[in-house]
């Protein structure tokens, strides 16, 4: 079969290498992928958010199956576009991915099929907000409505931090039109878990548990990034607990879209916090996490492309998907700067890939046979192993090999889950 994936960073590129080794693919195609991706899969230069020539490459292609992984063209109904001219997809249609799209429609739907979450106001104007947050408990979080590239969520530890939040994102509008509505929420505390899973819409079949760190700098210190590690499995989230996740909050929440018409098939994200009151949402995303992927899908032994079409087709069952014993792990480097402004085109050089430790391009182009970056995070070094100890190590030894004059990343990741382990 022709398959192609939407998008071109990290996570896709693992979404790749998992398919390619599906043996019902005989090709597949990236738009736009990277430099990396292009040693997988042949990459065409359409835009992720390029609707129109994404369905117009499918048609001249004769694309079988298309894998849609980034937010904003599922939000901005890319599986729509495609079922209409017959190509069958794994993500959600648009109607679906308003459960990321817009966090208002996700609070509201948390409260009214009371599914634990954070207490909240929504507020569509500054005035109220700002009144509001006047007499609110400090810390307070605020968010955006919409997606702003992971950067919408603001927590402020003093009243001051919180009514400019609020007037940046509503009256500077710094996050455009995702601004104009606001989610001001009580501050949750607790170890952080991601958990993907697929659903067909029925049945809800967790991934294996990971843990991103979101910070910049070591010892989660400096600004909020899209993420700078991960490992896979997260000690915090216990058998006990996910029992209580898969009654309280997974197929809770694959109920709910059902009852709103608004049926999910694909990969639903949730972002959790183990709270002293039990597991709370975070937040949900509408398709795979990115670095969370480059850590649970090496750690997948079934056939990812069986389990995708199974959900497409509304078949899937919990048999299907089967992951091996061990452990992964994540660094990201990243272009030295980032998340606020770095410099591109910088050679890399990559440490031979083994059976266990590769890499997964995110952000870098190829030209005449070398690899020059090209964006904030570069590359995902990973590593699997029997422990998350040796995968830890394993994944900072080729992290050290890499050659990138320009980059950095954080020395510590997996340290938190390796200390709940003692
Ligand atoms: P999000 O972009 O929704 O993933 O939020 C980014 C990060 O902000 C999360 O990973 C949490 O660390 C933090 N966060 C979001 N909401 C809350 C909350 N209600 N309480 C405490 N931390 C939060
Ligand atoms: N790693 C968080 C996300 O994908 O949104």
């Amino acid at each position: 079969m022709k398959v192609m994936v939407i998008g071109g960073g990290g996570r896709e590129h693992a979404i790749i290498k998992s398919l390619k080794k599906s043996p019902k693919i005989s090709k597949i195609f990236a738009l736009p992928g990277n430099g990396g991706i292009a040693n997988d899969a042949e990459c065409v230069n359409i835009g992720a958010k390029d609707i129109p020539a994404i369905v117009d490459f499918a048609k001249n292609e004769n694309i079988d199956y298309a894998v849609v992984a980034p937010d904003d063209p599922l939000v901005l109904g890319c599986v729509d576009a495609l079922n209409e001219i017959g190509v069958k997809c794994f993500g959600p249609n648009k109607a679906a991915a308003i459960i990321e799209g817009s966090k208002v429609f996700s609070k509201n739907l948390m409260k009214k099929y009371g599914i634990p979450t954070a207490e909240y106001f929504v507020f569509d104007n500054a005035e109220d907000a700002l009144k509001h947050l006047q007499t609110a408990e400090i810390p307070v979080v605020i968010k955006a409505d919409g997606l702003a590239l992971g950067k919408g969520v603001i927590i402020a530890n003093t009243r001051k931090e919180a009514l400019d939040a609020v007037r940046s994102i509503m009256e500077d509008k710094v996050f455009g039109e995702s601004g104009n509505n606001i989610v001001v929420e009580e501050f949750l505390t607790g170890p952080e878990v991601s958990v993907l899973a697929f659903t067909d819409g029925k049945t809800v079949v967790p991934m294996v548990s990971s843990m991103d760190h979101k910070r910049a700098g070591d010892n989660d210190t400096g600004l909020n990034t899209g993420g700078m590690g991960t490992v896979a499995p997260n000690p915090y989230y216990t058998e006990e607990v996910a029992e209580v996740c898969m009654e309280t909050i997974f197929l809770p929440t694959v109920n709910a879209m059902n009852s709103e018409g608004r049926t999910f098939k694909g990969c639903l994200y949730f972002g959790l916090m183990l709270t002293p009151k039990g597991p709370k949402v975070i937040e949900y995303n509408c398709r795979f996490g990115d670095p969370e992927t480059q850590v649970v899908l090496p750690l997948l032994e079934s056939d990812l492309f069986t389990i995708m079409q199974a959900v497409t087709d509304e078949t899937l069952t919990p048999e299907m998907v089967k992951f091996k014993k061990g452990a992964a792990c994540c660094v990201i480097v990243a272009s030295k700067g980032y998340p606020v402004k770095y410099e591109n085109g910088f050679e890399i050089k990559l440490p031979e890939a083994t059976e266990d430790s590769f890499v997964y391009v995110a952000g870098a182009k190829a030209e005449a046979g070398k690899l020059f970056s090209a964006g904030g995070r570069v590359l995902g070094v990973t590593a699997i192993a029997d422990t998350l100890k040796k995968a830890v190590d394993k994944a900072y030894e080729a992290t050290e090999k890499v050659e990138f004059e320009n980059g950095f990343y954080r020395k510590d990741i997996g340290k938190r889950a390796l200390d709940c382990l003692k």
